[in-house]
C-alpha cells in the first residue's frame, strides 16, 4: 500500500506544497455562530450543524487583476529607484500585485551586481521563498553546475527573477501579474548595466522579449533586450528546472551556453 509521506512528497515534487483559495482566508476566526450555539442537551449533545462559511474573500477580483493603475504605480516606483538598494527597497514596500500576499519573502537577487552576466529567470520556487534568495533549490543547484562549467559562479555573475515573489504552488505568473512586476525587472536591468543577459526559460524569455514564441524556438538565439532606457545583448536558454526533468535536453543548453562562453570571453573590455 502507498505511503500516505510518499504521496504527499510526490506532491511537493510536482510543485503543490500549499492548498489555496484565490486570496488567504483566516479559518481560525470564521467559526459559525451556530456552533457557538451548540451545547449539551437532556437528550445528549445537541446534534451540531454542517459548517457553513458565509465569509466571502475580500477585493478577490482586484487582487488578481491588475489595472492600469497598478501598472502605473508599479511604474513610478520602479522609476523613483536610483540605485539596487533603492530598487530592493521599493519592490518590498510595494502592495499591487497578489503574489506578494501569499510569498514569505521578496525575493531580490544574488550574485555580483558588477558582473558582466545578468542570469534571468520566471519566479522564486519553494526554497527561494523560504530562503529570500533566487535558484538555491534544485533548479539552483543545477544552474550553479551549469555556471561552473564555463568558468562562472556567484561572484562572476549575477542572478534574479522576472517575478519577486514566489506563486503559489509554483504555478506559472499570469499575464497580469507579469505586467505588474515588469518595471521591476526592467529598471533592475537598468541598474545593473550587463554585457549580456541570459533568460531561463520561456517565461522569462517570451516576457523580456515581448514575444510570442516558445523557448524551443527562442533558444540558442542572439536577441536583444529592451527597456526604456537600454538595450541588452541577450540569449534565452532552457531553464534548469526543465532540465531535470529532460535530462536529454541538457545538450541544448550546453550548446547555448558554449555561444555565453564565447560572447563573454570576446567581448570587448
Ligand atoms: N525557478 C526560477 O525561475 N527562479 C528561481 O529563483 C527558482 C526556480
Amino acid at each position: 500500500m502507498t505511503n500516505v509521506h510518499e504521496v504527499l512528497e510526490w506532491y511537493i515534487d510536482a510543485g503543490v506544497d500549499i492548498l489555496l483559495e484565490d486570496a488567504p482566508v483566516d479559518r481560525f476566526a470564521e467559526t459559525h455562530p451556530s456552533l457557538e450555539k451548540a451545547s449539551t442537551t437532556k437528550n445528549g449533545p445537541e446534534k451540531r450543524p454542517i459548517r457553513q462559511f458565509d465569509r466571502q474573500p475580500e477585493a478577490t477580483a482586484s487582487m488578481a487583476l491588475p489595472d492600469a493603475g497598478t501598472v502605473k504605480s508599479a511604474q513610478e516606483a520602479a522609476k523613483s529607484a536610483n540605485n539596487l538598494e533603492e530598487l530592493h527597497s521599493v519592490i518590498k514596500s510595494f502592495d499591487g500585485c497578489n503574489l506578494k500576499r501569499t510569498a514569505k519573502n521578496t525575493v531580490f537577487a544574488d550574485g555580483n551586481p558588477e558582473a558582466d552576466v545578468m542570469f534571468i529567470g520566471e519566479a522564486p520556487g519553494r526554497d527561494e521563498d523560504m530562503q529570500g534568495l533566487p535558484f538555491v533549490g534544485r533548479a539552483g543547484q543545477l544552474l550553479d553546475r551549469m555556471l561552473h562549467a564555463i568558468g562562472h559562479n556567484r561572484e562572476n555573475a549575477y542572478i534574479t527573477n522576472v517575478i519577486p515573489w514566489r506563486p503559489p504552488g509554483n504555478r506559472t505568473p499570469t499575464p497580469q501579474e507579469t505586467e505588474i512586476c515588469r518595471p521591476f525587472i526592467e529598471r533592475h536591468i537598468e541598474l545593473v548595466e550587463p554585457s549580456l543577459i541570459v533568460m531561463l526559460g520561456g517565461s522569462s524569455a517570451k516576457t523580456l522579449l515581448k514575444s510570442k514564441d516558445g523557448i524551443m524556438r527562442l533558444r540558442g538565439k542572439w536577441s536583444e533586450v529592451k527597456t526604456s532606457n537600454s538595450k541588452t545583448s541577450a540569449m534565452p536558454t532552457l531553464h534548469p528546472a526543465y532540465l531535470l526533468r529532460q535530462p536529454a535536453h541538457k545538450k541544448l543548453a550546453w550548446q547555448d551556453f558554449v555561444k555565453i562562453r564565447k560572447y563573454l570571453d570576446e567581448r570587448p573590455r
